[in-house]
């Protein structure tokens, strides 16, 4: 399966949760690619304070990556892709290399109108390839916060079914980044390490088909 993190708003958690699920995919023995996507090079700078990584990452920051990310990805049971913010020849490649379009968004904050663009890219990539899926994942989120009224409407609006897991904003997170470090290596067992336990077992229930959901059924059940 392919996943990949994308907003072109920046800031949202792309490298953060790309590293981490790449991370913890890597703990159960499957073989990992980890593709930087983006040309600020963030995951492959992460990579580079490391003498080793417990995945292989590789760099393709550029339009047209898509045919060069399904070649390699062959190679791996899973493969993540660290998009890129801004770029939208590079976003619309990366959604037709993804299985899994993964759009991480801040409750509250401005960055759930900023989704638009990427809403987009995903629209234009089902209309290339129809078993496309798209999810978005609250990201960043402030603790005692709840996703207003707002956010899920505008979800049920573009058919984009949000992730039960949320990911709350927590030290430890930036922390292990800034140090080369996989959250699991940092704090294993920190609650930021079990918020992406939970995303990674949701993430792979996404990949067995029966809980894919096409747009209209997600939203045929937002109007449920
Ligand atoms: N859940 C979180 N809790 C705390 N800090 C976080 C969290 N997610 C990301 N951060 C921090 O926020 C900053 C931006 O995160 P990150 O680089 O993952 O976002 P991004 O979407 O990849 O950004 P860009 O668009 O620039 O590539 C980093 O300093 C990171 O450590
Ligand atoms: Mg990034």
């Amino acid at each position: 399966m392919i996943i990949s993190f994308l907003n072109q708003k920046g800031g949202v958690g792309k490298t953060t949760l790309a590293v981490n699920t790449a991370a913890r995919l890597a703990r159960s023995g499957h073989k990992v690619l980890l593709i930087d996507a983006d040309p600020q090079q963030t995951s492959a700078q992460w990579a580079s304070l490391r003498e080793t990584t417990p995945f292989v990452v590789a760099s393709l920051p550029r339009p047209k990556m898509a045919r060069d990310a399904m070649a390699m990805a062959a190679d791996y049971t899973h493969t993540i892709i660290d998009g890129p913010a801004r770029g939208k020849d590079i976003a619309h490649s990366v959604v037709i290399a993804s299985d899994l379009v993964v759009i991480p968004i801040e409750p509250g904050g401005p960055s759930l109108w900023a989704a638009t663009e990427t809403i987009e890219a995903v629209n234009n990539g089902r209309a290339l390839k129809e078993q496309l899926e798209a999810v978005f994942l609250v990201s960043r989120k402030q603790a005692n916060t709840v996703i207003g009224r707002e956010a899920k409407a505008y979800a049920a609006d573009a058919g984009i079914q949000i992730l039960r897991t949320e990911i709350q904003n927590r030290v430890a997170f930036a922390e292990a980044l800034t140090a080369g470090r996989t959250i699991f290596e940092w704090a294993a067992k920190s609650e930021a390490a079990k918020d992406i336990e939970r995303l990674v077992k949701e993430l792979l229930r996404y990949g067995e088909h029966e809980n894919i959901r096409g747009p209209e059924k997600a939203r045929q059940a937002a109007d449920a």
